[in-house]
């Protein structure tokens, strides 16, 4: 086992990219609304208070459970802005909130239906939520990283069993959020699925993108001179399957989701 983390700097590679799903569910948010508000996930802080700026809201945690993610968002902290440590699984509050927000997160964690249930019990009357989830485990930049942690050595170094893609596991489909929404009192909703059309300079590129998100689970158990290993072997198969192209379409597919309680 390794002590590796999220790595701020790798995640900010593709910034404008990974942005633009922030934007689009924030644009969903009824701004003026919002008095207290938690970012759940907040990753490296910029967007924590991109989202206090833009919705006006007085009081805004970032909640992550990153040690590196946390000391890169501390930069940002400011009056109304502070960011804490906690896991976004487990957390809740007494019908306190206006906005409960998580962009890119929710996927790390199982069990949605019972995490949505404690996010909107946080909401106070007429409170809002909006999650941003990708759904993009059928694709070969996630493919191919289960098939590649089936091989030697990486397999028995993983004790035989490699972390399963926590997108393929935990994320439902569209009809499935809206459906949750609606049992949880959810007066209004608008559920849809995006496809983000990234050009990325090369196919290589996706090694870098990956890197920043779904190969951190393979980072966390291997030592790092095997995980190094394990991005070659993977880049080779991945090259293999989509072809070694300049530039690269990587279509993206996310669900983003809003809903807001009545008063
Ligand atoms: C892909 S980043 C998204 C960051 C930011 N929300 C954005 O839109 O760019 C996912 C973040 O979720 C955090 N995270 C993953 N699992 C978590 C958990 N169980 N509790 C709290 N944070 C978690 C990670 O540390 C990381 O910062």
């Amino acid at each position: 086992m390794t002590t590796a983390d999220w790595s701020p700097a790798q995640y900010r590679m593709f910034a404008d990219e990974r942005a633009q799903p922030f934007h689009d569910l924030l644009a969903l948010v009824d701004a003026g609304a919002v008095g207290r508000a938690v970012d759940l996930g907040c990753g490296p802080g910029e967007l924590t208070v991109l989202l206090a700026d833009r919705t006006g809201a007085t009081d805004v945690v970032g909640l992550d459970n990153s040690p590196a993610m946390l000391s890169s968002a501390a930069e940002h902290a400011r009056r109304g802005v502070r960011f804490v440590e906690g896991d976004l699984g487990q957390w809740t509050s007494g019908h306190d909130h206006d906005l409960v927000f998580a962009s890119a997160s929710l996927q790390w964690t199982p069990d949605h239906p019972a995490v949505l249930a404690r996010w909107a019990a946080a909401l106070a009357p007429g409170g809002q939520l909006a999650v941003q989830v990708p759904a993009n485990a059928y694709m070969p930049s996630h493919t191919v990283a289960a098939e590649v942690a089936h091989r030697e050595p990486f397999l028995s170094a993983m004790g035989g069993a490699p972390p399963a893609d926590p997108v393929a596991l935990n994320v439902l489909e569209p009809e499935e959020y809206a459906q949750l929404l609606h049992d949880l009192g959810f007066a209004r909703q608008h559920v849809r699925l995006q496809v983000y059309p990234h050009v990325l300079p090369s196919s290589r590129d996706v090694v870098q993108w990956v890197r920043g998100t779904t190969l951190t689970r393979f980072q966390r158990v291997l030592e790092p001179e095997l995980f190094e290993r394990f991005v070659v072997a993977y880049e080779a198969e991945l090259l293999r399957q989509i072809g070694d192209r300049s530039p690269y379409f990587f279509p993206f597919r996310r669900v983003l989701l809003w809903g807001r309680l009545a008063h």
